[in-house]
């Protein structure tokens, strides 16, 4: 268990340094964390760290283990690649197998074909030791391959996630447009939330932002509730998954500040309440019904304490369809800020990469995050006592 490997830790685009950040807060003495690349974050560690990082980690959605690479011109170089590999040592020829495959400028012209042929050389390797060939089960495999196909190398990773790290057991169901379980930490990274700080979102679909909030206020591990690929690999010692399971149900604290969510959609602030229910967390999280535009702040901030507004509201492209309404909706949202949030730090998601335009609010920061093909800002505002509120000229800049 002691012997080092190297993994990948993919998460969506932008949240790369909160996942690195993540990964170090673990303080594992044998996990190295590498210096992120476009869309990840490299690290070496022990099985038990792997472990760990499935558990733990919010903002990654997966956890994969770099068995090897090679150079490659053809998907022949694949399957050499993959009948090089120890396959026997980590699951049995009698498990199911899949093999996924992402590429980055490959040269290889069927992606496909090349996955297919990693599937053939690991099913030869059993093979050519006398032992049967794994059967593929695309829907539910017991093994989960990853090939990358780089521009000049290919890499062989096996993935010890399983089902991607978003889906946490707890969301059956989800409104519109919900975000992933992960991007939504990554944002509450990002907008300086901590657990000492009341949070509020007023818009909350499903409570993705705010069931994961709860967990983290109250030191929930994210994958608490449900099982890992690695469960069925071999060399990832029982007794010691056990013990890192245990450790993590006993860390559970009480949470410090409250947590509100609103939505105009009744069906909606129901959905939030199941989801905190089946999360564990229905006790952190206040929901009601209502209109944004006429929220106040949920609760009067303590003396030194923070309030962070977190949302992501509906994509301009969803409420165009609604006319002038969807024009409106914006700089509105901007005005209940300015005038009722005096004091508060907000961070909203949004498409419109000028969107602090229509708010007339200037940002303290603009993130560039993609919530999956689609490219994002996360704009964070300080709500400052007696800020002039910016002027709504057409063509303004973007202010900073
Ligand atoms: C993009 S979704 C939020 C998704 C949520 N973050 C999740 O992960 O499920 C936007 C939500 O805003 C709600 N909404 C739209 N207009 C609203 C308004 N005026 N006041 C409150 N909620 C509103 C919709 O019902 C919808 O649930």
């Amino acid at each position: 268990m002691s012997e080092l490997h190297n993994l990948f830790l993919p998460c969506p685009r932008g949240l790369e340094p909160a996942l690195a950040a993540e990964m170090q807060a673990l303080k594992s003495p044998t996990l190295r964390t590498g210096k992120e690349v476009p869309s990840g974050v490299p690290a070496r560690g022990t099985l038990e760290d792997v472990m760990r990082l499935n558990l733990h980690s919010r903002i990654a959605s997966r956890v994969l283990l770099r068995l090897g690479h090679a150079p490659v011109e053809q998907a022949d170089d694949v399957y050499r690649l993959a009948l090089k590999m120890p396959w026997e040592r980590w699951f049995a020829p009698d498990q199911t197998l899949r093999v996924d495959v992402t590429a980055d400028h490959s040269p290889l012209e069927s992606l496909h074909f090349a996955a297919l042929r990693a599937k053939d050389g690991v099913c030869d390797r059993f093979r050519m030791r006398g032992m049967a060939r794994p059967d593929v089960d695309r829907e539910q495999p017991d093994v989960r391959v990853h090939l990358h196909l780089g521009a000049t190398e290919a890499l062989l990773y096996l993935d010890t996630s399983g089902e991607p790290l978003f889906k946490r057991g707890w969301r059956t169901a989800h409104g519109e447009a919900p975000l992933k379980e992960n991007l939504a930490a990554g944002l509450l990274a990002l907008s300086g939330w901590t657990p000492q700080a009341v949070l509020f979102d007023p818009l909350c679909g499903a409570g993705t932002l705010v069931v994961e909030a709860a967990q983290m206020a109250c030191n929930l591990a994210p994958g608490l509730g449900r099982g890992f690929g690695f469960e069925r690999l071999r060399g990832f010692g029982v007794q010691a998954w056990q013990d890192i399971r245990r450790a993590a149900l006993a860390a559970r604290r009480a949470a410090q500040a409250p947590i509100f969510a609103a939505d105009i959609d009744p069906r909606m602030v129901e959905l939030t309440r199941a989801n905190a229910q089946r999360a564990g967390v229905e006790a952190v999280v206040q929901v009601k019904q209502g209109d944004v535009m006429d929220a106040v702040p949920p609760v009067q901030l303590q003396p030194g304490q923070a309030g962070h507004l977190v949302t992501n509201p509906p994509y301009a492209e969803r409420i165009e369809a609604k006319g002038r309404e969807a024009e409106e909706f914006l700089p509105r949202l901007g005005d209940v800020l300015k005038q009722r949030f005096t004091g508060w730090n907000a961070a909203l998601l949004l498409a419109d990469l000028q969107a602090d335009r229509a708010l007339r609010l200037k940002p303290a920061r603009r993130h560039v995050v993609y919530n999956g093909p689609i490219e994002c800002r996360l704009f964070t505002f300080q709500l400052v006592a007696g800020r002039p509120p910016r002027k709504a000229a057409a063509g303004a800049g973007a202010g900073d």
